[in-house]
């Protein structure tokens, strides 16, 4: 695991960003995260495309997690955010893009398909965010590691961490998610952790001990897998 600690979210983004760069491919897959946490990341992207030197036109991605129960329009959907975030300023095709169909009646269905679609293609490049919890994509403590897409239900702490993005109301926060398993994550070939802020400290702490990794701390079955950056603030810093 390649560590890198930088002063701010905005200057960790940007070395990120270069990393990712190094390896990407006009037919790259990319495995996306949503959250505070790849905001500034994007912005990168989105400058670096704008001055003409990337395209997207060829790349396929994959969204991690979506939740259960809201609408793609709704202002705090990951569909949303993507579009906002990032889509809707490159030169993405849009049949390329693919974020987990959870408003479906059909969710076992709609979970098959993520699934096979997955299974049907090498993630070459994935972005991660990680809960203060440890978790990874919607992977809550506790969860298997050799699970595939499935449906969470999102434990307390993810639910108030989240709930800033819904008024603060905890009770506005969607109670369930479709993510990307565990497995599907570690098959990636290149994997862009980024952490920011004090809370993401302890989880971060967890990938650089001498303990296996544990399912109570589903981030550090990272240690297993060869190609592993981390960018951090200084606040997220385990060494401080
Ligand atoms: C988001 C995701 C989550 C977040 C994590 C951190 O697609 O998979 O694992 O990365 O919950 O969230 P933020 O970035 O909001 O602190």
């Amino acid at each position: 695991m390649k560590y890198n600690v930088f002063k701010t979210k905005k200057e960790a983004s940007k070395a990120a960003y270069e990393t990712f760069k190094q390896y990407l491919k006009p037919n790259s897959v990319l495995g996306l995260a949503t959250g505070g946490t790849p905001t500034d990341f994007y912005k990168e992207i989105i400058a670096d495309y704008n001055l003409g030197n990337t395209s997207y036109k060829n790349n396929v991605t994959f969204n991690l997690d979506e939740y259960v129960g809201i609408s793609y329009d709704h202002p705090e959907s990951y569909h949303k955010f993507m579009d906002t975030n990032l889509f809707d300023h490159i030169d993405i095709d849009r049949k390329n893009i693919n974020i987990p169909d959870a408003s479906s009646e059909h969710l076992a269905e709609e979970i098959k398909k993520y699934q096979n679609k997955l299974n049907n293609k090498t993630i070459n490049i994935q972005l991660l965010g990680v809960g203060s919890n440890g978790h990874i994509g919607f992977n809550e403590p506790g969860t298997f590691f050799n699970v595939g897409v499935h449906v969470v239900d999102l434990n307390e702490e993810t639910i108030e961490a989240n709930s800033r993005f819904f008024n603060n109301d905890k009770n506005l926060v969607p109670k369930q998610a479709v993510t990307m398993g565990i497995a599907d994550i570690m098959k990636s070939e290149v994997i862009i952790l980024l952490a920011f802020g004090e809370n993401k400290k302890e989880a971060i702490k967890s990938l650089f001990d001498e303990n296996e990794p544990t399912v109570d701390i589903p981030c550090t079955i990272l240690k297993n897998h060869p190609n592993v950056y981390v960018f951090v603030d200084e606040e997220a810093d385990y060494n401080k």
